[in-house]
């Protein structure tokens, strides 16, 4: 396993995502995932599978250890009131005392980040989280963050993908010294259909699906692919035994595309950087 690092984190360089992944399925997908090489879990308080994410992690038989887990704290508990008692119902969910990353998931239209910084820190000198991080963050919150938090972030999670234009946001996650991890890396199942990437894969004996997570990878981003089916683990790993060439790397940058973005702001979002 490759990692990427920032900040004293040392992040496995591919996630497993587990968005929509419920019940039974879950927890089947998370414990087949680490038997099979996975050490890296997302997951979030939103996607109502904490618990399962965490039976799923026992199931493998991997230690706890040797397994990188985040989870997140939805935009509407990001208040003095709530914050802390979310991140107490995730880890008692999850079943352990401490995940590795904890992020902001969204940030919110009503509670000030001079409210959520501190209480984010709070929790990490705790020892709750041995990490955090934001997502979906624009860069003037990125850069307000950064000069409130007393402990050092160390990551940011937005979409990223061939088909959107993320320059600007990457530009500014970097020179605060983040990483970078990639949600929708296939472009929720877009990334499959394209005929670029399907024309760059069939020279490397790949699918298009692993041309788009080896774009990332390439970048330093850390892809988090979701799949429910056992026999896209082993496709979706095996992004580490070949390179694109840059030429190629800058054909897929090339796809990009305004009507690119998946995820929508969210009427509490604030405004995407584009
Ligand atoms: N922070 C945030 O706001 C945020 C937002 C969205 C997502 N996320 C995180 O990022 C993770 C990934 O994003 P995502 O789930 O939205 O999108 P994604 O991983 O880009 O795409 C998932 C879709 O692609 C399909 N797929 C997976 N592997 C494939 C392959 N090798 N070939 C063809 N199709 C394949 C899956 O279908 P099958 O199940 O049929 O394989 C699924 O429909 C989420 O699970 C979640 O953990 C975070």
């Amino acid at each position: 396993m490759q990692y990427v690092e920032a900040n004293g984190a040392r992040i496995p360089a591919i996630g497993f995502g587990t968005m929509t992944l419920k019940d039974a399925l879950c927890v089947d997908m998370v414990s087949t995932a680490l038997r099979s090489g996975w050490r890296h879990l997302d997951t979030a308080q939103m996607y109502g599978n904490e618990r399962e994410v965490g039976e799923g992690l026992r199931a493998s038989g991997v230690k706890r250890d040797d397994v990188f887990l985040t989870t997140k704290v939805w935009w509407d508990k990001l208040g003095a009131a709530d914050f802390e008692r979310s991140v107490d119902e995730s880890l008692t969910k999850l079943g352990v005392p401490s995940v590795d990353l904890l992020l902001i998931h969204w940030p919110s239209p009503s509670v000030p980040l001079s409210e959520t910084i501190p209480l984010l820190n709070k929790v990490k000198r705790e020892g709750k989280t041995k990490h955090i991080g934001v997502a979906n963050f624009n860069i003037a919150l990125l850069d307000e963050a950064s000069r409130l938090t007393k402990e050092p972030l160390v990551n940011e999670q937005i979409e990223v993908h061939p088909f959107l234009d993320q320059t600007k946001i990457l530009g500014a996650i970097r020179r605060h010294g983040l990483t970078v991890t990639a949600y929708c890396p296939i472009a929720r199942g877009k990334a499959p259909g394209d005929t670029t990437l399907e024309r760059i894969g069939k020279a490397h004996g790949k699918s298009p699906g692993q041309v788009s997570l080896r774009w990332l990878v390439q970048q330093g981003i850390v892809p988090i692919p979701r799949t429910s089916k056992k026999e896209r683990l082993a496709e979706n790993m095996a992004v580490f035994d070949f390179a694109l060439s840059d030429a190629e790397m800058a054909e897929i940058a090339k796809l990009k595309r305004p009507d690119g973005r998946i995820v929508s702001p969210s009427p509490q979002a604030p405004k995407w950087d584009s």
